[in-house]
């Protein structure tokens, strides 16, 4: 079998479409322009790339942005001041704090401190909890795109066996959520999982999110499953995912690549949850 691509980036595409048609009826109507802020501190190369790409991708869509590019030595107190400032500037309607963030800084703070309807990362307490308890919220957004990719192939994802590799407060877990309400039967690998390798093969949708290169090997997966790849790794100054692509697409019957797939769809979703974030206000 050879695995047709999920393409992520074609997705996006047609997303942000949408979306930028979505802001100019919401400025012509409302005069309003949905805004941006992304907050980066330190000098990580990855996040700062990440980051360039989220702005780039906010002015495309005819969306308002500010990066707020902060030293490395910043403190959290001049984190969360900023953040303050942030949530009364109506200008701005989502922000973002890139993580991971420098050593002394703990991000559950400071995702407590961005207003809730503001924090399109969906990072903070109150809207995880409303994840969890199946509420509307603001969804993460690469779990958000990820589901997005899954259902693009058609493939019905109740009564499924979902296996999520990875169970980080940003991907792992929301997207085991995403998954369970989806009511897949859901499984969470991790670094001290045993048996990886069985749990797989017994997996018909696989969300791998654990950022090691090529872990997910060709025979450790089952014939037909739904791969998706969210792992991004630089090494030698390529891009690698979690799952060793050539083997795998041979096994599986869709699978992302990277990069293309679930990387382009997160920020898209960023996009839409900021949108709706500025459509909220306008009601
Ligand atoms: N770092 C990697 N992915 C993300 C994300 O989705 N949001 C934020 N804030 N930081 C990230």
């Amino acid at each position: 079998m050879s695995a047709k691509l999920i393409d992520g980036k074609k997705m996006a595409s047609a997303i942000r479409e949408d979306i930028a048609e979505e802001i100019k009826v919401l400025k012509d109507e409302f005069n309003v322009v949905p805004g941006l802020a992304v907050v980066i501190v330190g000098d990580d190369p990855a996040s700062h790339t990440y980051v360039s790409m989220k702005e780039k991708n906010c002015k495309n869509v005819g969306m308002y942005s500010e990066v707020h590019r902060l030293p490395e030595e910043t403190s959290q107190e001049q984190l969360l001041e900023l953040i303050h400032h942030l949530n009364e500037n109506d200008k701005i309607h989502g922000i973002l704090v890139q993580v991971p963030l420098p050593k002394g800084i703990n991000e559950n703070i400071v995702n407590s401190h961005i207003k809730p309807e503001k924090d399109v990362d969906g990072f903070h307490a109150i809207n995880t909890g409303n994840l969890f308890l199946g509420e509307e919220t603001i969804e993460p957004c690469t779990p958000k795109g990820i589901i997005k990719l899954i259902k693009s192939t058609g493939v019905e994802i109740s009564g499924k066996n979902a296996v999520v590799v990875g169970r980080s407060n940003i991907l792992g877990k929301p997207v085991a959520i995403l998954l369970l309400h989806e009511n897949a039967t859901v499984t969470i690998c991790h670094s001290k999982s045993k048996n990886l390798k069985e749990h797989l093969l017994n997996a018909d949708i696989i969300v791998a999110a654990v950022g090691r290169p090529e872990l997910i090997k060709g025979d450790m997966i089952k014939s037909g499953a739904v791969v998706i790849d969210a792992g991004t790794t630089v090494v030698e100054d390529k891009l690698v995912g979690d799952v060793e692509f050539d083997k795998a697409k041979e096994v599986a019957s869709y699978i992302t690549p990277v990069p293309g797939g679930v990387g382009p769809m997160t920020i898209a979703m960023l996009l839409e949850n900021t949108l709706e974030a500025a459509k909220k206000k306008c009601k």
